[in-house]
């Protein structure tokens, strides 16, 4: 059997990298932060090398550039998920929470509640406060095993004043990718209210086999009109640190609204970001595909390893992101992260950081070379044991 490239990826070049998901928490495996261990697209690489070399990428973001990222990122949803957005539409953005900020400034009641759907990608939680809005926090329901919207909490949520869903899919932490009959369940219940979405569809290129993105402002106009969709390159082709997202409008109303309003979010966007998005959109598939093979593998091997090592855990099928979703509440764990940490070398998310629906979880990133993803379960397993 030959060896895949990645599982040749060595702690000690994760480190020597200056990887913050490897080098936060000593010489614990990284399995927090939701980066990747395999790189990027090498036409990302090349770009970003020549974008450096004749200086481009060090200006500000030229119009032409801007264009080419409007493009290619229309052809990249309109190839994975049959979605045909305008480039005009197309919005560059410095990253998705400066979208969630712009949504929550732009579209909802001043003061209204934001409503969150938890557990939830933990600064979620915590932005809206920033910005004079409290959370309602709407806990998913468990159905089978199978993490699913609560429609009757989410309509409540809405008549005790909440505005804004946000709306992330696929999800993390718990990695379902939703399918169209629940988004239109959804968005009944947003329309009934008069209540606007933020879409946070950063994960969407990251769905597994069997399950497909369908973008949430595609399944009516009205779903359309009420939302803003915020999509990145930061998660699938791995460039966090670049700095540039894609907002989508979808409605006259918002294109009015962003042509007044949007002018600052754009403009802090990084122009090596939107380079090094453009290339990704454009020519990274092939890695990216790669890259969701080698993540399918893992996914698998998590299922496996933890029905060994971990049986006391409780798996919920990974449909989408490289997040997974463990829980522990039957092992008596108070605080499983820092269990983890502290007695198998193993730096994971607490769950409780996802809203109190994540208390007794843990989110353990997969996108880990698998020997090491391998070690770092069975050393999991083993200090579980022991205790
Ligand atoms: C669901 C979700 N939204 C937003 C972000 C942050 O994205 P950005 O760095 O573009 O703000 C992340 C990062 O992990 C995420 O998982």
């Amino acid at each position: 059997m030959s060896v895949h490239t990645f599982d040749e990826i060595t702690v000690e070049s994760l480190r020597a990298a200056n990887g913050k998901k490897w080098v936060e928490f000593g010489s614990a495996t990284g399995a927090w932060i939701a980066e990747m261990d395999f790189g990027t697209a090498p036409a990302v690489q090349s770009t970003l090398r020549r974008a450096v070399e004749t200086g481009e990428g060090l200006g500000y973001l030229p119009t032409r550039s801007r264009a080419a990222l409007q493009s290619a990122f229309s052809g990249f949803v309109d190839a994975r998920f049959g979605w045909q957005v305008a480039p005009a539409d197309v919005r560059p953005i410095v990253d998705v929470l400066s979208g969630l900020q712009a949504a929550v400034r732009l579209t909802s009641r001043p003061g209204s509640p934001v409503i969150l759907p938890t557990p939830a990608y933990m600064p979620f939680l915590t932005l809206p406060g920033a910005l004079d809005r409290e959370v309602i926090q709407v806990p998913l329901q468990r159905e089978n095993g199978r993490y699913v919207y609560d429609l009757d909490a989410l309509d409540a949520a809405f008549a005790a004043g909440g505005h804004l869903l946000v709306l992330c899919n696929p999800h993390n932490p718990v990695g379902r990718v939703l399918e169209r009959s629940e988004l239109q369940a959804i968005s009944e219940v947003v329309e009934r209210h008069g209540g606007r979405v933020f879409a946070d569809e950063i994960h969407a290129p990251l769905t597994y086999p069997g399950h497909r993105h369908v973008p949430y402002a595609t399944i009516s106009p009205a779903a359309a009109a009420h939302t803003f969709t915020a999509m990145s390159g930061s998660k699938a082709f791995n460039l966090p640190g670049l700095k540039c997202a894609q907002l989508v409008l979808s409605s006259d109303a918002d294109r009015e609204t962003w042509s007044r309003l949007g002018g600052p979010y754009e403009d802090q966007a990084s122009t090596l970001g939107a380079l090094a998005a453009t290339a990704a959109y454009a020519e990274g598939g092939a890695w990216l595909d790669g890259v969701l093979d080698y993540l399918d593998g893992n996914r698998q091997t998590l299922t496996e390893l933890a029905a060994e090592h971990l049986p006391s855990a409780v798996t919920t099928e990974l449909e989408g992101t490289y997040l997974a979703w463990l829980d522990l509440t039957t092992t008596g764990l108070e605080d499983p992260a820092r269990f983890f940490r502290e007695h198998a070398d193993v730096a994971a998310t607490a769950g409780s950081l996802c809203g109190e629906a994540g208390q007794g979880f843990l989110r353990f990133n997969i996108a880990l070379p698998r020997p090491l993803l391998v070690e770092a379960i069975t050393r999991m397993g083993a200090a579980l044991a022991g205790r």
